[in-house]
């Protein structure tokens, strides 16, 4: 694809998100069975269903544009989640792994936050105002998400961890 306009990165953004959003999907139902806390397993089921959505937003707004939101492949949320991965392979204590958890989620999250607050702000400059609309309430889905993770960590999880 050539790469000469704002567009061309915007959609190739988009179509880095859209790898992300769908490896994010895969990886949650693991981090869901590796999670102890009944509060941190409910805040992963909660995401994975929002997580659904943002893929539904991102494959709207590529239609919109009359692009493919296929064929990328985000190495960087590959990265991410293999370190997720690797902590759940080394078999830590289930509360240290609740801790570890929240930091692999939230490394995610603030991946994710940088990807779409940037495109959301791309998609205004362009003139897509619905798509920078659409784009923003995902980017508040994952502040929110990374919001309920510190909330969790800082009341029980790395108290547990701690003890
Ligand atoms: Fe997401």
């Amino acid at each position: 694809m050539e790469m000469e306009t704002l567009r061309d990165l915007y959609v190739e953004e988009l179509k880095d998100l859209y790898s992300a959003e769908n490896q994010i999907l895969k990886a949650l139902p693991r981090m869901i069975k590796s999670a102890t806390h009944p509060k941190l397993k409910k805040a992963f089921t909660k995401h994975e269903k929002q997580t659904r959505q943002h893929v539904k937003r991102l494959e709207r707004i590529c239609k919109e544009l009359g692009e493919k939101p296929t064929g990328k492949k985000c190495v960087g949320m590959e990265g991410v989640l293999k370190e997720g991965k690797e902590l759940i392979s080394e078999k830590p204590d289930k509360d240290v792994l609740d801790a570890g958890l929240i930091s692999a989620a939230q490394h995610v999250e603030h991946y994710e936050m940088a990807g779409y607050g940037t495109c959301r702000t791309w998609a205004r400059l362009l003139g897509y105002e619905n798509q920078a609309q659409l784009l923003q309430t995902t980017l508040d889905e994952e502040q929110q998400t990374d919001l309920d993770l510190t909330g969790i960590a800082e009341s029980t999880v790395n108290i547990d961890a701690e003890d």
